[in-house]
């Protein structure tokens, strides 16, 4: 199993989430973070306004994966989410080494 830790736009929130449902993505988190790349301490657009400073607000999605599917998702996220501009954000993959279903005691890719 792996994690994919994708940074995206706010704005592609709902794009990405209906792209990952169309691969067959059942799960996810969602958190609100800040952050920036290589840009730091530059302008970057976010609602129409120019951020100037250090830290751009962006939507963090956590998605847990059998490794065979790792793939057709990060090609999802990227075609949902580009927009060519700076700021589109980043993907990482890290291995999993436990998943536990609290409800049924299901370990491994059944509790994913
Ligand atoms: N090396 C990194 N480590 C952790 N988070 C990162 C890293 N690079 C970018 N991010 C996150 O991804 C967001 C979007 O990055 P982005 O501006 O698209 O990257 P870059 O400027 O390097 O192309 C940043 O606001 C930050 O939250
Ligand atoms: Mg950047």
């Amino acid at each position: 199993m792996k994690l994919i830790i994708a940074v995206i736009k706010p704005f592609k929130l709902e794009e990405v989430r209906e792209a990952l449902s169309g691969v067959g993505v059942q799960g996810l988190m969602v958190s609100e973070v800040k952050g920036h790349g290589r840009q730091s301490g530059h302008t970057e657009i976010y609602r129409g306004a120019e951020y100037v400073v250090n830290f751009v607000p962006k939507i963090k999605l956590e998605i847990v994966a059998p490794a065979a599917d790792v793939e057709k998702i990060v090609d999802a996220i990227v075609g949902a989410a580009r927009t060519g501009k700076i700021g589109d954000g980043k993907i990482f993959v890290l291995d999993v080494e436990q998943a536990v279903r609290v409800r049924t005691g299901e370990i491994g890719e059944d509790a994913i």
